[in-house]
């Protein structure tokens, strides 16, 4: 299949690449789009014929279900049942925005989009391409990120076609993602909001939002918890570089020490190493590939550019990877649970 690519802006919307886009996504094909958070591989979340596409063009396991994608409140009641209170609490504080909530699905929602689940996640994006995009699809655009299974989500279109090129009808490029990590994911559909996936929106934005308390799913932030996460995604090691890849955790001059020693033991066994560092840290390290994620002091920073960053350590060919520690409250608790997937949970703590 030959895919074809469009450039747009936000500010500058081509309506008539937008109808071609809908009109492929109404006709059962898929269309690579941007939003805030990463890129999303989209289809009609509506017709099983297309989620069973995208499973296929992501090569991703079919139990894992898809988000479904809509541009107005009003598209809610279509595809859900027993809309709780705290959902419009949510979207008024929150959509459109990098918040996808877990609801009761309807009849209108093919098991082939939730993976045989009986719930259906629910995101209204922010980016102004991806809503004249869900507008012009009829309203209900299912998709995952636009990666391959097994590869960081694409923040760039160009990681978009390194994935997709040749698999997908269209790939819309509008530029860098702004959040640069996945939506947080909450789930509505118990008595306690939980949530399921960290991203943007903290804890504690959907506790003032909510005025009570919201949960961790344990399976997230517990590595030897036993019970499956409930986001089925969230049990798939999401992304595993190339190289192996150690979390190095402490006070920065230790850790900038014991880096610097792990690397010239690695060099002497002839391995290429590589740093992910910040702004403050890069110049301190003797590695033969060093990237900075941004300024410590910008937590944002970070996860605009964490998925960038182990993308190019796959292209660098590294084989052993050192990564500096990000914990933090705010929207570093989603860098960190990427960043521990991605190492396997190694941590070695100086
Ligand atoms: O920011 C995002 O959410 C991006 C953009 C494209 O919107 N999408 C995204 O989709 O990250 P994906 O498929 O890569 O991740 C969706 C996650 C998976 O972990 C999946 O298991 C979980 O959402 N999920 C989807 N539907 C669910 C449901 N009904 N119950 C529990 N978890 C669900
Ligand atoms: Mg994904």
């Amino acid at each position: 299949m030959k895919t074809e690519i469009v450039v747009l802006t936000e500010d500058n919307i081509d309506e008539n690449i937008i109808e071609k886009a809908g009109k492929i996504i109404k006709e059962g094909g898929l269309v690579a789009f941007p939003t805030e958070t990463v890129y999303g591989l989209g289809g009609d979340g509506l017709n099983p014929d297309s989620s069973r596409k995208i499973y296929a063009a992501k090569g991703r396991p079919s139990d894992n279900p898809l988000i479904v994608h809509i541009s107005t409140w009003d598209a809610i009641y279509k595809i859900t049942k027993d809309i709780p209170k705290e959902a419009r609490l949510l979207a008024d504080a929150f959509w459109p925005g990098p918040l996808t909530m877990i609801f009761k699905k309807s009849d209108a929602v093919p098991y082939e989009t939730t993976g045989g689940l009986e719930t259906v996640a629910v995101r209204m994006p922010s980016n102004k391409i991806a809503r004249a995009f869900i507008k012009a699809s009829g309203e209900y655009v299912a998709a995952p990120s636009a990666n391959l299974s097994g590869r960081p989500s694409p923040t760039l279109a160009k990681y978009v076609c390194e994935d997709m090129d040749g698999r997908i009808e269209m790939i819309i490029d509008g530029g860098a993602s702004d959040v640069g990590l996945e939506s947080t994911i909450i789930d509505l559909t118990d008595n306690k909001p939980v949530i399921l996936r960290p991203g943007y929106v903290t804890q504690k934005m959907l506790e003032e939002a909510l005025k009570k308390n919201v949960e961790w799913d344990r399976a997230i932030i517990d590595a030897d918890c036993k019970q499956a996460p409930k986001a089925p995604g969230m049990k798939y090691r999401h992304y595993a570089p190339k190289g192996t890849l150690s979390i190095v955790e402490g006070d920065t001059a230790k850790v900038i020490k014991m880096i610097n020693e792990f690397t010239d033991k690695a060099r002497k066994e002839g391995k290429k190493v590589g740093v992910i560092a910040t702004d403050e840290t890069k110049d301190l390290y003797k590695a033969d590939v060093v990237k900075s994620v941004g300024k410590r002091s910008s937590e944002s920073d970070m996860a605009h550019h964490l998925f960038r960053v182990l993308r190019e350590f796959d292209d660098d060919n590294t084989d052993v990877m050192f990564s500096e520690s990000f914990e933090g409250n705010g929207i570093n608790q989603a860098v960190m649970n990427r960043l521990l997937k991605a190492a396997g949970h190694q941590i070695i703590k100086v």
